[in-house]
């Protein structure tokens, strides 16, 4: 029985959808043998590291048109995924056909149904001829990323509703350049803040060209709520690095057009060289229709002078997914969403800051042993995040959507098609790929169609 109060989204027009990426979904073999598109820097990654690659994806590339139906028939209106830049562009930066003729038909048809379509022109889709001359690290790369944004815009507006530009530019930066979980795998800091540096600077000017193309433009961020291990000085200034690390060194140059001062001076000599003259061009927040945020846990941090960083994270009791994440679920822990909301929108609404989507969150684990379908640690777990994001709205918030990720079990990175890393609403079968909507599914169809909170 539900004992907690009810919910209702019937007097707010708050835009309930799901998300998901095109590399994680696509098959990438699949896409290559049949439109000549590049190989992407995750496929060549996941290959020198004897990991699962993209090559299956959920075989989206043929199957799309029984991905759409599902959608529909699940009452689903706001749908944001990603178009692959190494699709869109072939090597030599000529125009892939094959490519803008597949998307133009999937959208197309989203529509048709009535179903808004976001993307992202940057989920993480590096050509691996681009990662070789140096990815992000390089300066030429804004360059070219700007082409295939411009490409997208030119060719397949009339069937694009909004955009965002990045998706997780920390994850890339500080994963793939620093910590090396994440493609290309690369581990040093002044690679990690050249490559953050760059991401920035061609979301800046992404942003612009959109913007002044009449684009209803956003881009995503991912928010780790931090919180400080203990009262001591110590610990609370390892809060405020660690927030600084994975929050701010992202934000301030987007609102403000400055990095977080302290994290500055003491990154110091890391720095790229003469970063400040592109400050200005990487200041766009107030251009932005939305802020795009993915939130999936907060973070306990305690100082550590051992650490490169001067922090470490400390792991907390409490439920985690079943990759191990922390699930920030009272009463257990925090409520991460509610506070990084409120924290983010009051730290930034005096540099333009209008209103916030969620772009991201959900849980990854199995259903009930035996019975995959049966997801109700997934149900709970949105249940929670629902009822923080109203929270968060009701104490003056301006959030307009939220979107699950993700739509159908995927391709999750490093973690490949393990079935602890299944975030999906919707099971595909690894032989068949065969689709069958979980428990969560159904659950998430009666909340859109009842705007209210089902009883759990
Ligand atoms: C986010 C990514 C998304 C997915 C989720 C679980 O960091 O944006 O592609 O992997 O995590």
């Amino acid at each position: 029985m539900n004992i907690r109060n009810p919910i209702c989204f019937r007097k707010h027009p708050l835009r309930f959808g799901v998300a998901d990426s095109d590399l994680q979904v696509i098959g990438e073999s699949r896409a290559r043998s049949q439109e000549g598109s590049c190989q992407t820097m995750w496929d060549a990654f996941a290959r020198e590291r004897g990991i699962d690659t993209p090559a299956r994806g959920c075989g989206r590339y043929d199957r799309w048109e029984e991905d759409v139906a599902l959608l529909n028939q699940l009452g689903i209106r706001h749908y944001r995924t990603s178009v692959s830049w190494s699709r869109i562009l072939r090597e030599h930066g000529e125009v892939n056909e094959s490519a803008i003729a597949w998307y133009h038909r999937f959208f197309d048809a989203l529509r048709s149904h009535g179903i808004r379509v976001y993307v992202t022109l940057y989920h993480w889709e590096l050509p691996q001829t681009v990662a070789t001359r140096g990815g992000w690290r390089q300066r030429e790369t804004v360059g070219e990323f700007l082409k295939h944004c411009r490409t997208v815009h030119e060719r397949l507006d009339p069937v694009i509703d909004e955009y965002f530009v990045l998706n997780e530019p920390s994850c890339t930066a500080l994963f793939g350049h620093f910590r090396g979980i994440h493609a290309p795998g690369e581990q040093s800091l002044p690679a990690a803040l050249e490559a953050a540096h760059h991401l920035l600077l061609a979301q800046g000017l992404a942003v612009r060209e959109l913007h002044e193309r009449g684009a209803q433009v956003s881009t995503v961020i991912n928010i780790q709520p931090t919180y400080a291990a203990s009262l001591d000085e110590a610990d609370i200034l390892a809060r405020q690095r660690s927030y600084e690390y994975w929050n701010g060194w992202f934000l301030d140059p987007l609102f403000r057009g400055t990095y977080p001062e302290q994290q500055l001076a003491f990154y110091g000599s890391c720095m790229p060289a003469q970063f400040e003259s592109d400050m200005e061009t990487i200041r766009v927040g107030h251009l932005l229709h939305a802020l795009g945020v993915n939130y999936y846990n907060g973070e306990v941090a305690e100082a550590d002078p051992n650490s490169e960083v001067r922090f470490q994270r400390v792991l907390t009791e409490g439920p985690t997914n079943d990759l191990g994440w922390p699930v920030f679920i009272r009463p257990y822990q925090p409520e991460g969403l509610y506070d990084s909301m409120r924290e983010l929108y009051h730290r930034y609404e005096r540099d333009g800051l209008k209103r916030l989507y969620i772009t991201e969150t959900g849980f990854a684990g199995e259903g009930e042993p035996g019975n995959p379908s049966d997801d109700q640690r997934r149900i709970n777990f949105l249940d929670e995040h629902v009822r923080q994001t109203a929270a968060a709205i009701r104490s003056g918030v301006p959030i307009e959507a939220l979107f699950v990720w993700s739509f159908c079990d995927s391709y999750e990175w490093q973690d490949g098609h393990k079935p602890e890393s299944h975030f999906g609403l919707v099971g595909i079968d690894p032989v068949t790929l065969k689709r069958t909507p979980k428990r969560s599914a159904l659950w998430y169809s009666d909340l859109i169609a009842q705007r209210m909170l089902p009883a759990i």
